[in-house]
């Protein structure tokens, strides 16, 4: 049994604060803390989300797994403040991942990517092919404990689509996340809270932090969620040996800031721990050279337009290119033939078109509703600027995911690549080179060939090791 015992902060009164964290001790020896909110705090969060829930899903994402206010995402950037303070007390390093001298910490806008279909569609297209997966699975054996393992987690908006996709059919899990900055994982632990504080109590997952080692007894622990401080490496370099099994393995928007070599021994640490039914690999990435940034004119006129003209469809006929997730699009963007950079300025998709048509109908009918989405707009399209600390890009790391996999004996089966190049007229001739027919160039060159014809931000990568 585990002990339990609250911290104390400093003589603060616990009573006043909106979060705290309750120490754990295992028998293992390790430790954690497990996250309590302040129920008042949900219930001012869902006052804020009902209306926007219905409007939003009306207008934008009928199906989207979950959805959240601009108020919502304001409360938890003020309650992690509280919460950041806390898990400093308790031994934590705060140290936000940064990507420049930026007034707002970059997991905030991934927060808000939420609210914004060109940046959470595409996300969505991946954790559901995950959770589709994972539900097979329970049918065939409903005693088992689905386990998702998932690296690089920010403020957890991948984990809790995927988790709130399983509990829409019934289904829980047992998910460990890791990420290396204590901030993001402030941000985690309430973004998951203010989803799971509203469920009845018997579907309530228990949501640990925890700084270094993951408690032995949280792994395979059914509706439990583990928000763990580590480097993803080390984290995967301790597992290797625990005999753990992963159904599931989510890598959201974080192999491209890190080297090759790092995803290789990531994936060699995480191939000794693949599930005796396999594993789903999901992951996206940020394409390199590829900044967004779309001027508040070329917003307007499109949602002057859509006052007069039925966007979708209008979009619909220009979207000439269909991401390998399925999503159609056109991009408008400016090569800088100087430093190579790809400058878009102008998005056509069905997700821009549902976004467009909304802010038209709230600019006459709610405008204070309609600044909200604005600002949340330019925060979640402000992610490119992470562009500046890319190491690789997802072609690139997606590569090196299956060759690992393979060089460690895995079948391997790829069911999604972040690029299909055949699309662009252009074949494999052998490992890292393609031709198409004129010319023989290496992996990287057809790669950026094709991005100038189609700079697609967001790449996603669906590999399922079979065994
Ligand atoms: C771009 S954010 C992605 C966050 C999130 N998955 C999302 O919704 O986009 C990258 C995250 O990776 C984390 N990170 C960077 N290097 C890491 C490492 N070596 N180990 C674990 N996490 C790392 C950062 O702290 C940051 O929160």
């Amino acid at each position: 049994m585990e002990n339990e015992s609250y911290y104390q902060g400093e003589g603060k009164d616990l009573v006043d604060s909106k979060v705290r964290l309750e120490k754990q001790e295992f028998e293992s020896g390790y430790s954690s803390f497990v996250v309590k909110v302040d129920p008042q705090f949900t219930q001012e969060c869902y006052e804020y989300d009902k209306a926007w829930d219905q409007d939003f899903r009306k207008n934008v994402g009928p199906n989207y797994p979950y959805t959240m206010s601009p108020k919502t995402s304001q409360m938890i950037a003020s309650t992690s403040t509280e919460l950041k303070k806390e898990m400093s007390r308790s031994g934590f390093q705060i140290d936000p991942w940064k990507v420049g001298v930026d007034d707002e910490p970059y997991v905030m806008g991934v927060l808000r990517r939420v609210m914004v279909t060109d940046t959470i569609e595409p996300i969505l297209t991946y954790t559901d092919s995950i959770a589709n997966h994972l539900k097979e699975l329970k049918e065939k054996e409903p005693t088992k404990v689905l386990n998702i393992r998932s690296f690089f987690c920010g403020a957890a908006v991948a984990d809790k689509s995927l988790i709130t996709r399983l509990y829409e059919s019934g289904t829980t899990a047992n998910l460990i996340a890791t990420d290396i900055a204590a901030d993001s994982i402030a941000i985690a632990a309430l973004n998951f809270s203010v989803w799971n504080e509203l469920l009845p109590e018997s579907d309530r997952y228990e949501i640990h932090i925890v700084k270094g080692s993951v408690p032995r007894e949280l792994y395979g622990r059914d509706k439990t969620i583990v928000l763990q401080v580590e480097d993803a490496l080390r984290a995967s370099e301790e597992e290797k040996n625990l005999d753990l099994g992963y159904d599931a393995l989510v890598l959201d928007n974080g192999l491209q800031y890190v080297s090759s070599q790092f995803t290789k021994d990531l994936l060699n640490n995480v191939s000794s721990s693949v599930g005796k039914n396999g594993l789903y690999i999901g992951a996206l990435g940020l394409d390199s050279h590829i900044k967004v940034e779309i001027p508040k004119f070329y917003h307007i006129t499109q949602i002057i337009d859509s006052k007069f003209r039925d966007l979708r469809q209008e979009y619909s006929k220009k979207s000439k290119y269909e991401a390998p997730y399925g999503y159609s699009h056109t991009y408008k963007f400016n090569v800088d033939k100087n430093t190579g950079m790809i400058l878009i300025n102008g998005v056509v998709s069905d997700g821009a078109a549902r976004m467009y048509t909304w802010l038209g109908k709230l600019l006459s009918e709610n405008r204070s509703r309609f600044k909200e989405v604005m600002d949340a707009i330019k925060s979640a399209t402000d992610l490119s600027r992470a562009n500046r600390v890319v190491e690789t890009t997802p072609f690139d790391y997606h590569n090196v995911i299956v060759d690992t996999l393979q060089s460690n004996g895995r079948n391997v089966e790829v069911i999604e690549r972040p690029l299909e190049f055949e699309k662009y007229g252009w074949t494999q001739v052998e490992k890292d080179m393609y031709t198409n027919g004129k010319e023989t160039v290496d992996g990287g060159t057809m790669m950026r060939i094709c991005k100038e014809q189609d700079p697609l931000v967001l790449r996603t990568s669906k590999i399922l090791v079979k065994d």
